[in-house]
Parts: structure tokens; sequence; C-alpha cells
């Protein structure tokens, strides 16, 4: 299969379109700080408007977070409870002045299966900045890969069921079609902040040529430097998409 094209910046290096963050560390970094893992995770809602403000300023088009995984339900209720919390005041607090700077919110993952509340304010937030287009903010949101692969198939699968679809025609490109991404670049760069060295579960199939960053960072401590510093690493990667 021929490379896909790459936008450069005109002097044949490769332009950083999408990034996509495995935001780690909120935990370790408030047992550092002998505070409660809740003050972690709200020093990673300070992070991320440090990144979303300075993500388009670099040239940055298309942000993917992952906020919570389908995974993260595991975690004890209390603090499954309190990163809802924080995510339907982010959403209420930040979305004026989002769609005022130009962001269009979107979201994926199995995120109609939040709470009713929390599935209107999703929904408000993308009717509002469906039009922007300074930067594309995802927020996969109650994610997994694995799941947003499935259901992919299933999609296919009853189509093919229903006629609608010879199951000699699925490629790539129609899988692709049916992912919650549908319509995204695939991310250039997936960076994982705090040292470890896993996808967990996040962009399984999107992923498939993309550069892994990692930084020992913890994620509350993530600033417009460290995202300079992860263009760099970026601009230094060789790409060959499969070929030499
Ligand atoms: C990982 O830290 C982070 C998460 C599980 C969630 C990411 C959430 C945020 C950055 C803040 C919430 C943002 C919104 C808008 C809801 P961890 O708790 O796994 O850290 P640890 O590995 O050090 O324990």
């Amino acid at each position: 299969m021929p490379a896909p094209a790459r936008p450069d910046d005109g002097d044949g290096a490769a332009v950083l379109r999408h990034l996509a963050i495995i935001m780690d560390g909120n935990g370790r970094w408030a047992a550092r700080n002998r505070l409660p893992r809740l003050a972690g995770h709200r020093a990673g809602v300070e992070a991320l408007r440090r990144v979303v403000e300075a993500a388009p300023r670099l040239g940055i088009e298309v942000l993917t977070l992952y906020a919570f995984s389908s995974e993260n339900w595991k975690r004890p209720a209390e603090e499954v409870s309190d990163l809802m919390g924080l995510l339907r005041h982010y959403i209420r607090s930040e979305v004026k002045s989002l769609n005022e700077n130009g962001v269009r919110l979107d979201f994926i993952g199995n995120w109609q299966a939040l709470k009713p509340d929390l599935v209107s304010l999703i929904e408000e937030a993308r009717a509002l900045t469906g039009g922007n287009t300074r930067l594309t903010m995802v927020m996969a949101l109650n994610y997994g890969g694995q799941d947003e692969i499935v259901r992919a198939a299933r999609a296919l699968a009853a189509d093919a069921a229903a006629g609608r679809i010879d199951p000699a025609a699925i490629d790539v490109a129609a899988l692709a079609g049916r992912l919650d991404t549908a319509g995204l670049p695939p991310p250039d760069v997936v960076l994982r902040t705090s040292g470890e060295m896993r996808l967990s579960n996040f962009l399984l199939w999107q992923a498939a040529y993309a550069e892994i960053v990692v930084t020992e960072t913890l994620w509350p401590d993530f600033n417009a430097a460290h995202l300079m510093a992860v263009l760099d690493e970026f601009g230094k990667r060789e790409r060959r998409f499969g070929g030499r």
C-alpha cells in the first residue's frame, strides 16, 4: 500500500497535525505533593487547559485526549465519581471560551452510556462548537480501542447481513470509516506522560504508524515548553510508513 500523503511545512519536515495524549501521572503527582488523588486530577485539568491553549499556536490541528478509559470503571467508586464531576465541571465551565477560541469539541468512546446529564452536556458542546476549525479537541470518554473496533466490526456485519455491503468489499478504509474517529487524520504522535511505555487500549487501530513519545513528566506538571519538546522530538523521527 502506498504511504499516506503527509503534509510538510515546505522544507520537507513532517508537520505534527494530530497529537494524541495519554495523560498519565495524576495520582503520582498527588502522592508526591502529599495531596489526595482528586487534587492530582484537578491539577491534570489545569495541564489540559495549558495544552489546549498552546496547541493551535504550535500548528497542531487535532488534539485527542484520553480522559476516561472503558477500564477506568474498575477504580474505586469515589474516584470514578470525582473524575465524572471534573468532566462535568470542565465542559460546563470551558465550552464558552473554547468556542470563542475556535475549538471544535468532539468525543470518542461509548460516551452515550454515561449519565444522561453528561450525555446532554456533550451533545450541547458538540452542537455549539461543531463549526469551529482552529483546533479539534477530541475527548476519549468511556473509550477502549478494542471496544471501538468491535463496535465498528458489528456495524459492518449488520450492513453485510442486511445486504447493504459485500463482505469481500470490506477493506481498511471501510473499517476506518466506522470507527469513532472517522474523518479525523490518524495521530502523528501518541504521547504518554509519566514514563510508562504502554498504549493501554488507546487508539489501537489509529496508532498503526504513530510515533510513540514517552516523557517522564507527570501530566499535572506538563506545560507549553514540554509540548514544544515533543514537537522537537517528532521532528527528529524518520517516518517510513512501512516503506524505505
Ligand atoms: C491518569 O492518572 C489520568 C486519568 C485516569 C484520567 C485523566 C484525567 C485528567 C487529566 C483530568 C480529568 C480531565 C477531565 C476533563 C475529566 P492516574 O490517576 O492513572 O495517575 P497514576 O498512574 O500516577 O496513579
